[in-house]
C-alpha cells in the first residue's frame, strides 16, 4: 500500500518576492540620490560620488556594490562606471531618461505603501496617468522609445505579419493610431509602403517625443500629428482602413470605452479592421501575470479602469456595431466595420 507524503509548503515564493522588492528599492535609492548621473559628470571613486550625491560614504560604497550585482553598474579597480543601460536610461537630463517615469509610478513606494488602503476603501491612490493633463508623465515613459525603437519595431511588424496587414495584401493604408505613445506600432506601416498615411494621435507632450521617433525611423512626411483627448476628440468619418488601440482602453469603463468605439467605428471606411493590442483579461484561470497585476496597478491609478476580458471586448465591439471580432494572440483582437 503506498502511502501519501505530506508536502510542508515552502516559503520560497513569498521569499522571492521579497529579495525582488530589495532590488527595486536599490534602484529606488540610486534614482533619487542621482548616482548614475554623479557618475556619468567623472565621479567614478566611491568618495568622489558620495561626496558629488552628499551622502555618507558608507552608505554609498553598500549601494554602489549592490547597483554591480544589478548589472546597473561595473567596478574596475575600486572605481564605479555605468553600463550601458544605467548610461543610456538612467541618467538625468538625457532623452531618453527612464527614471522619471520609475520614480513617479513603478517605484513610487509612497504610493505602494498605500495599496492595501487604495484595496480597502475602493478609492485610487497614485495619479490618475489617464487624464489628458498626464502628457509629461507619459512622456518620461515613451522617451524611452528613442533609443529602443528598432527592438519595438520588429516585434510590431511580426504584429501586422500575424494580422495578415502587409504592403501586398493592403496597400496605401491610411491608419488611426490612437494613444499611440512612441508610434512605432504604425510606423512600421509606413516604412513598408512609401503609400501609407498615419495618424498619430496622443497628448501633446507626447507628440513631441513621436515626432523625434518618427524622424528617426524615416517616416515622418507619412504622418500626421493629432493632439487631443481620447475621450472627447473626434477622428473623422469614412477616412482610415486601420484603427490601432494600443493599451489605452483599459483606462475606461464600459461606458467610456464604447463611446471611443463608436467614434472609431465611423472614422473607418467600410470593411476598415480595428486593432486592439493590450493585456487582456483573465480572471477565469487567472495565470495572465501581466494582465493580472496590469489590472491591480490601474485599480490604484485609474479611477475608472477595467482589464476587459476577451468576452467583454467582443460584446464592447458588437455594441459598437463591428463584426467578426476575433482574437489572435495572448494580446491581440480584431473587429471589422
Ligand atoms: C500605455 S501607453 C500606450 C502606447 C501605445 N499605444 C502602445 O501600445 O505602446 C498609453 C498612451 O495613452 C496616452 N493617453 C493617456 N490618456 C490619454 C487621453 N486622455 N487622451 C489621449 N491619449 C492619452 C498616453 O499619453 C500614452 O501615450
Amino acid at each position: 500500500m503506498s502511502k501519501k507524503r505530506s508536502v510542508s509548503p515552502s516559503l520560497d515564493i513569498v521569499y522571492d518576492l521579497e529579495y525582488g522588492v530589495w532590488k527595486a528599492t536599490a534602484l529606488h535609492a540610486a534614482l533619487e540620490l542621482g548616482v548614475f548621473t554623479v557618475i556619468a559628470n567623472g565621479n567614478r571613486s566611491r568618495g568622489a560620488i558620495a561626496a558629488e550625491a552628499r551622502c555618507d560614504e558608507r552608505g554609498m560604497r553598500i549601494l554602489l556594490d549592490a547597483l554591480c550585482s544589478l548589472k546597473l553598474l561595473r567596478k574596475r579597480k575600486g572605481d564605479y562606471f555605468l553600463t550601458p543601460v544605467s548610461d543610456v536610461f538612467l541618467v538625468r537630463n538625457k532623452p531618453t531618461y527612464y527614471g522619471e517615469w520609475c520614480l513617479r509610478t513603478q517605484l513610487a513606494f509612497d504610493i505602494r505603501s498605500r495599496v492595501a488602503d487604495g484595496i480597502r476603501t475602493g478609492r485610487v491612490v497614485g495619479i490618475d496617468a489617464s487624464q489628458s493633463g498626464s502628457g509629461s508623465l507619459w512622456r518620461s515613459d515613451i522617451s524611452r522609445a528613442l533609443y529602443t525603437w528598432p527592438l519595438e519595431a520588429k516585434q510590431a511588424r511580426q504584429m501586422w505579419r500575424t494580422l495578415g496587414v502587409t504592403r501586398r495584401d493592403k496597400p496605401s493604408l491610411r491608419v488611426l493610431d490612437i494613444a499611440c505613445g512612441s508610434g512605432v506600432n504604425s510606423f512600421v506601416l509606413a516604412q513598408a509602403d512609401p503609400g501609407a498615411r498615419v495618424t498619430a494621435f496622443d497628448l501633446t507632450d507626447v507628440l513631441e517625443v513621436t515626432r523625434q521617433v518618427a524622424e528617426a525611423m524615416g517616416v515622418a512626411k507619412q504622418v500626421e500629428f493629432q493632439s487631443g483627448d481620447v475621450l472627447t476628440s473626434d477622428f473623422g468619418t469614412d477616412c482610415f482602413d486601420v484603427a490601432l488601440l494600443g493599451k489605452i482602453l483599459y483606462y475606461f469603463d464600459a461606458d467610456r470605452a464604447l463611446d471611443i468605439l463608436y467614434r472609431i467605428h465611423s472614422a473607418l471606411k467600410r470593411d476598415g479592421l480595428i486593432v486592439i493590442s493590450t493585456y487582456i483579461g483573465d480572471n477565469r484561470s487567472c495565470r495572465s501575470q501581466k494582465a493580472l497585476l496590469a489590472a491591480l496597478q490601474l485599480f490604484i491609478f485609474a479611477p475608472q479602469s477595467h482589464v476587459y476580458t476577451f468576452s467583454e471586448y467582443r460584446d464592447l465591439l458588437r455594441r459598437a456595431g463591428f463584426s467578426g471580432v476575433s482574437r489572435h494572440s495572448e494580446t491581440l483582437i480584431t473587429g471589422t466595420k
